[in-house]
This record gives structure tokens, C-alpha cells and sequence, in this order.
């Protein structure tokens, strides 16, 4: 008999809420007017959409005349990075862990990639060199896939209002939205993007928050839905799943944050005591000893309650284990039930070595030994006590196989 699922990547996806679920096939059946048509089930579902930019407006801090919905968070980023410059014809920027949904498209262009520190967090100092008056947008994620590492947006916002006055700030949401209080935290961007699988929606829906007065050219020609700013009939069931998700996620955000926080925490510090010689990707731990080249990263078996993930969101939880392959691991934990992943989902499925931890200063060896164990709004202490049972085990075992 197959193994119980326990789920340890919300970072990748998560399941889709009950109530998200729920909405989206009553919108199915019976509201299948198009939202840009003038007759009353048209108009029925235009008001649908227009309810779930209330809610999502007020999620991301910005009036609802502000959304922009698209298929997703790599279209958000896409047209925030390619909007901006071609409406400008400025430079791009972006740190270097981004996703890829920006990277590449500021790879495409040309632009400049800004160095983080050991802990992944954006290099001020490499910012304000990047920064000039050709700069058009800066582009920081709110908080990382991987590593879960949060950016502090208002400095960045203060270098760029010193050193690139006429530079807009995008910032990625899509991990940040089911943790942080984005309407607060995003305030010095004009551009949040976000993506609905992520916090408990369906995929292929997202939106991108443009506030006014930012320079935006569309990237997506056709009928001018969105105030021309993208086209395309809209994806009525997806946007208003989003809606509900997006609702619940903000109205359950501290007690989510608080509960699964805690079984983040009970799951890395269990694993610490569990495992020897755990590297876990951007926390500080004083007093712990260091590895050579990897200088500064926590080691060793901290004590319990002693590593300080308050730089990171609640829900993540990233380790490396030396001398273990990431894919060896992945398919230990997979015959025991535990999903989970090393770095991203890539659309191979193949486990590329990770441009977030080379960035970091990690060398191939030690980010190709990365764990990620993400939680979510669904996981539950039964999934921690499983992944606690399993995970040291299965890190014994392939050290001593030597992987
Ligand atoms: C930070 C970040 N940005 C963008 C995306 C892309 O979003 P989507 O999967 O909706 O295209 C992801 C998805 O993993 C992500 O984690």
C-alpha cells in the first residue's frame, strides 16, 4: 500500500481552498457570460470579477482600479519587467535570486544583476553601484522561493529615490502573499505581483498591482480588457477563486503565521538535533561553528529555539545535508510519503544546480545536498511528526551509502 501523502511543498503549490474550490465551480456552471459583454450575464459575471478585485485590492494595499489580472505570477513579472521598459527605454535591474519569471526576462534585456549576501539578502552596497539615472525598475522580490529569505524593501526604496529617482520598484509577492502583510510591507512598490496557487488558489491566475502614475506598456495586445493593460476574455471561475483565496488568506494570516511557524520551527530544530553537520540556508546562528569556504552558515546541532528564522516567512524551511545528492534524498522521503523539493520546480522536473545558493556563496556541492521542506495553510503536526520520523533516517542512510 502507498504511503500516506505528507505535503512539504506549498512553496511550489498549494492545495486548492475548499471554499476557493467551491466558488470556482459554481462560476463554472452558471456564470459563463463574458465579463466584457453588455447583456445581464454578462454583466453578472463582471460584477463576480469586480468583487474579487475588492478583495484582492485590499490584500496588496492599492485600490481595485489597480489590479491588473493575468495568467499567473510569471506573466505578472514579465509584464512588470518588459511594461516598464518599454514604456521607459531605461535600464533594468534585479537581485540575483530572483525567480526566474524575472531573471530571464532581465537577462533578455540586458540589464543588471545585483549581488546578495551569505544570508540572501539584497547587497546595498551592489545596489547603490547598479543605480543610476538610466535606471528604469528595480525589481526585489518580497520574499524568496527557496530559501524563504525576506528583502527589506524600504531601503532599497530610499537608495533608489537617492540614486534612480525616476526608477519604479517592482516587487515579486507570489511567496510572500500567504505569510507577510503585503498591503504594508509592499507600500514603496509601485508594482506587486502575485500568483493564486500559491495561497490555497487555482494556477494560471494571478495579478499584477500597478499603481497610478506608473510607466507600463502592455506586453498582450487584443480586445484592451484590464484598461488595455492585458487582453484576453477573463478567466471568470480562476479570478474569482483567487478572490475567496485571497480573502481567507488575509483574514487567517496571523493565526496561519503563528501555527505553522511553530511547526516550521519544531521541523528544523528537530532535524538539527536529529542530523549532525545541517547547513540551513539564511539564518544566523552566533556561537555556532563554521564551515571553510561556506564561512558563516549554521552547523552543528544549535539548541532548540536557538536559530533566529525571523528574517524568513513562516512556512520554510531549507537545509542542506553535506555529503547527501538533493535528488537521492527527494527519492527516499518520496517512498516514505513526503513531497517535497530541493529548489524550485523547474518545468524539466530536473534538479539544475540553484542560481539562489550559488548567489549565496554556496558551492555546487553543498547546494546540490538542499532540502526544501516547505508548509502551508493545510499542513498539520501529524505531517512534522511523519517528516521528523523519516527525514534524519533517510540523511543516515545515504551518508553512510555516501549518497
Ligand atoms: C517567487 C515566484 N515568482 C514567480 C513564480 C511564478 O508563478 P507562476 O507559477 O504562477 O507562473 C513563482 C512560482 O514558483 C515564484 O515562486
Amino acid at each position: 500500500m502507498a504511503a500516506p501523502v505528507v505535503y512539504l511543498d506549498h512553496a511550489a503549490s498549494t492545495p486548492l481552498r475548499p471554499e476557493a474550490a467551491e466558488a470556482m465551480i459554481e462560476v463554472l456552471g452558471s456564470d459563463y457570460g463574458n465579463p466584457s459583454g453588455a447583456h445581464r450575464l454578462a454583466r453578472a459575471s463582471r460584477r463576480l470579477i469586480d468583487d474579487a478585485r475588492d478583495t484582492l485590492a485590499a490584500g496588496l494595499g492599492c485600490s481595485p482600479g489597480e489590479i491588473v489580472f493575468c495568467a499567473g505570477g510569471t506573466e505578472a513579472d514579465n509584464l512588470a519587467v518588459f511594461g516598464v521598459a518599454a514604456a521607459t527605454g531605461g535600464t533594468v535591474v534585479c537581485s540575483a535570486v530572483e525567480h526566474h519569471a524575472v531573471l530571464h526576462p532581465v537577462e533578455h534585456m540586458g540589464g543588471r544583476i545585483v549581488a546578495v549576501d551569505r544570508l540572501g539578502r539584497l547587497d546595498l552596497e551592489a545596489l547603490a553601484d547598479a543605480l543610476d539615472e538610466t535606471v528604469c525598475l528595480v525589481s526585489v522580490m518580497l520574499a524568496n522561493n527557496e530559501t524563504g529569505v525576506v528583502q527589506p524593501l524600504e531601503e532599497i526604496a530610499a537608495l533608489m529615490a537617492e540614486l534612480a529617482p525616476r526608477a519604479v520598484l517592482h516587487t515579486d509577492a507570489v511567496q510572500a502573499f500567504p505569510w507577510l502583510d503585503v498591503a504594508s510591507m509592499a507600500v514603496p512598490a509601485q508594482l506587486i505581483s502575485v500568483a493564486a496557487h500559491k495561497f490555497g488558489g487555482p494556477k494560471g491566475v494571478g495579478a499584477l498591482a500597478v499603481r497610478a502614475g506608473t510607466p507600463l506598456e502592455p506586453q498582450v495586445l487584443g480586445g484592451g480588457q484590464e484598461r488595455g493593460l492585458r487582453s484576453g476574455t477573463h478567466n471568470t471561475p480562476g479570478i474569482v477563486a483567487m478572490g475567496v483565496a485571497a480573502g481567507a488568506t488575509v483574514a487567517e494570516r496571523p493565526a496561519t503565521v503563528e501555527r505553522v511557524g511553530a511547526l516550521r520551527d519544531r521541523l528544523a530544530d528537530g532535524i538539527h538535533a536529529a542530523v549532525p553537520d545541517v547547513v540551513e540556508t539564511g539564518v544566523d546562528t552566533p556561537g555556532q561553528h563554521r564551515v571553510g569556504a561556506q564561512g558563516g552558515h549554521c552547523v552543528g546541532r544549535p539548541e532548540a529555539g536557538r536559530v533566529d528564522r525571523s528574517g524568513k516567512v513562516a512556512g520554510s524551511a531549507h537545509l542542506c545535508f553535506p555529503g547527501v545528492e538533493s535528488e537521492a534524498l527527494l527519492f527516499v522521503l518520496e517512498q516514505s510519503g513526503i513531497m517535497a523539493s530541493a529548489a524550485s520546480s523547474c518545468a524539466s522536473g530536473a534538479q539544475d544546480p540553484s542560481h539562489v545558493l550559488a548567489a549565496m556563496g554556496y558551492d555546487r556541492a553543498l547546494a546540490g545536498s538542499s532540502l526544501r521542506l516547505s508548509l502551508g495553510h493545510a499542513s498539520t503536526d501529524a505531517d512534522v511528526d511523519h517528516a521528523l520520523a523519516v527525514v534524519p533516517d533517510a540523511v543516515a542512510h545515504l551518508r553512510a551509502a555516501g549518497s
